[in-house]
């Protein structure tokens, strides 16, 4: 079965261009063998508490299970969480203040313990250790906390988090600050997987982390390899979403970007699991190989490319100036710098994914016919800053990609005067010191800022909220609201969607909210993010998860057949 290499295999005409994006492709459910995937980097973390890769949290659905996961569906029904060690959704109550969930029965982990509420709950409390376990997400922690008495994680208190109950082995209770109409999607997030506290071990549990899914850790050699093996108390009647399929699992770390995708497409491996989608000379051969193209994805990966345009350095701090370069940016151009519209994205005058409900046909600074900008309409908004001669401005970037567009935006603005000249940013630090921190952008006098950003969750607040809620500034970096957009208006309009449980209703407010942000021209959208994926003619149930905007590793198999 994993004997697949050389050419020959390589050019059994596959399913179809595209054909995992949407649906199924190998449907299949026959089980064994070993599913070979290959990555350039290595994990960020293998403690379900401290990765943030996307990749990574897709890896997590063969290792652990939470209350709630995204199902195995190509459609849009892939982004609503099911349960999975939960016997049934969270029920809301107290206005979606209050979420409980009730355990299945008969759940263990790894080391044969069973799975308990208390292993939950301590999975929650491990969050707030951010001095210890750095790295995931912490939605959790301002829902639970009491601010009068911050809980200190479980390493520096032994006292419980009292915001989360467990009334039973198999009941857990979640009090909220206030209402999170979205609390499933956090209850599917690896952050969430159960932890028991006999395993614990800190910060080294990633060496070591005891495993709820059908696949348990044989061994990591970092930057080398992950081996993963069946786990022999998952047990497949309790689990509704994962098909298990391979029985073993063998992860390739630290390939070169342009050799793995020679051996991808020659069968050394069959799937690169970190979705970073195939680089230029991969993309050329497989585009223009009748048979490889019947191989290749090109979904969208739900990332929105976008330009920060920053109110608080003049003279950004006048919205015609933010509308004047709104309007005057070559959008054809932009998306060039981007890689085009097949690896670089779709082109998008507004900022929702359009796999989201509120996706709306919003153009508020239309570019002209041809796409290339409205420059009359920029001198205009100019001329209504008082500055219809242009002005002197800094825009940060980082190297790469990023930098292609910061060279597009300072050509797009310089037709109409404005003068920018680009300041490189660290990339490793780019999001958390650089781009992320207020304070950085102040340092250099940043106006405009070159960024990206994908949801944690599939949903308009997911997405949106941490771009312009003006109470998710981070002011000591990691900071989102890069703009520090904090209008009372739109503040009061996500406060109203986290209570709203009709989803018509949140809809609605959502749009409300994405036209305000568009007013305010702070955000400048360029495209919505697009990669170009190989899929081996062997790998069986491939699909993109659309959750995620990745393959779904864990629903892969193989066809010894094929
Ligand atoms: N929100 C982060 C970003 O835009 C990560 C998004 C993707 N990762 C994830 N685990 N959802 O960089």
């Amino acid at each position: 079965m994993s004997t697949h290499t050389g050419h020959p295999t390589a050019t059994v005409p596959g399913a179809g261009w595209d054909a995992a994006v949407g649906a199924m492709v190998n449907p299949c459910d026959r089980r064994g063998g070993t599913l070979r995937l290959v990555s350039s980097a290595d994990v960020d973390s293998l403690d379900p508490a401290r990765t943030y890769y996307v990749w990574v949290w897709l890896l997590q659905r063969m290792l652990n299970r939470t209350l709630m996961a995204y199902p195995t569906d190509p459609g849009p029904a892939g982004l609503v969480p099911v349960p999975d060690l939960a016997e049934s959704p969270g029920q809301a109550s107290d206005g979606a203040r209050t979420w409980t969930y009730r355990l299945r029965e008969n759940l263990r982990f790894d080391d044969g313990s069973p799975i308990t509420s208390d292993d939950v709950r301590y999975a929650v409390q491990r969050i707030f250790a951010q001095d210890v376990l750095p790295g995931g997400p912490t939605y959790l922690v301002p829902l639970l906390d009491d601010p009068a008495r911050p809980y200190p994680g479980p390493y520096r208190s032994s006292a419980p988090l009292e915001s989360v109950e467990t009334p039973d082995d198999r009941t857990i209770v979640f009090r909220l600050r206030g209402p999170f109409a979205d609390f499933d999607h956090l209850m599917a997030q690896p952050c969430v997987s159960p932890v028991p506290r006999h395993a614990d071990t800190g910060a080294r549990y990633g060496e070591d982390p005891r495993c709820s899914g059908p696949y348990r850790i044989e061994e990591h050699r970092p930057g080398a390899y992950l081996h993963l093996e069946r786990n022999p108390y998952w047990d497949r009647a309790t689990d509704p979403v994962r098909p298990a399929l391979p029985d073993r699992v063998e992860l390739t770390i630290g390939v070169g970007l342009d050799d793995l995708d020679a051996q991808l497409i020659d069968g050394v491996f069959d799937i690169n699991l970190e979705g970073r989608g195939l680089q230029h000379a991969a993309q050329q051969r497989v585009t223009a190989d009748e048979v490889l193209r019947t191989h290749t994805d090109n979904p969208r990966t739900s990332f929105l490319h976008f330009v920060s345009l920053q109110p608080h350095i003049p003279p950004f701090d006048n919205v015609h100036v933010r509308r004047a370069v709104h309007y005057a940016a070559d959008r054809l151009l932009l998306q060039e710098a981007r890689g085009g519209p097949v690896t670089g994205g779709d082109l998008t005058p507004a900022l929702f994914p359009p796999r989201l409900p509120a996706h709306q046909g919003l153009d508020r600074y239309p570019a002209g016919p041809d796409l290339r900008g409205d420059l009359d309409r920029a001198r205009e908004e100019l001329a209504a800053a008082g500055l219809p001669d242009g002005f002197d401005a800094v825009i940060g970037t980082q190297r790469g990609k990023f930098r292609l567009v910061a060279d597009a935006v300072v050509e797009s603005v310089a037709r109409v005067g404005i003068r920018l000249t680009v300041k490189e940013l660290d990339v490793a630090s780019y999001f958390s010191l650089g781009a992320g921190s207020p304070e950085t952008i102040r340092k250099h006098n940043l106006g405009m800022i070159v960024t990206d950003w994908g949801a944690d969750f599939p949903t308009e607040y997911g997405f949106l909220a941490p771009l312009v809620d003006g109470r998710q500034i981070k002011r000591n970096g990691g900071n989102w609201n890069i703009a520090e957009l904090d209008a009372p208006e739109i503040n009061e309009l996500i406060d109203r969607s986290l209570h709203t449980t009709d989803p018509d209703e949140r809809t609605r407010l959502w749009r409300v909210v994405e036209r305000l942000v568009m007013e305010h021209a702070v955000i400048l959208p360029l495209v919505h993010d697009k990669t170009l994926s190989f899929r081996n003619p062997w790998v069986t149930n491939v699909y993109v998860q659309p959750a995620f905007g990745l393959y779904d590793i864990q629903a892969m198999g193989l066809d010894p057949t094929a």
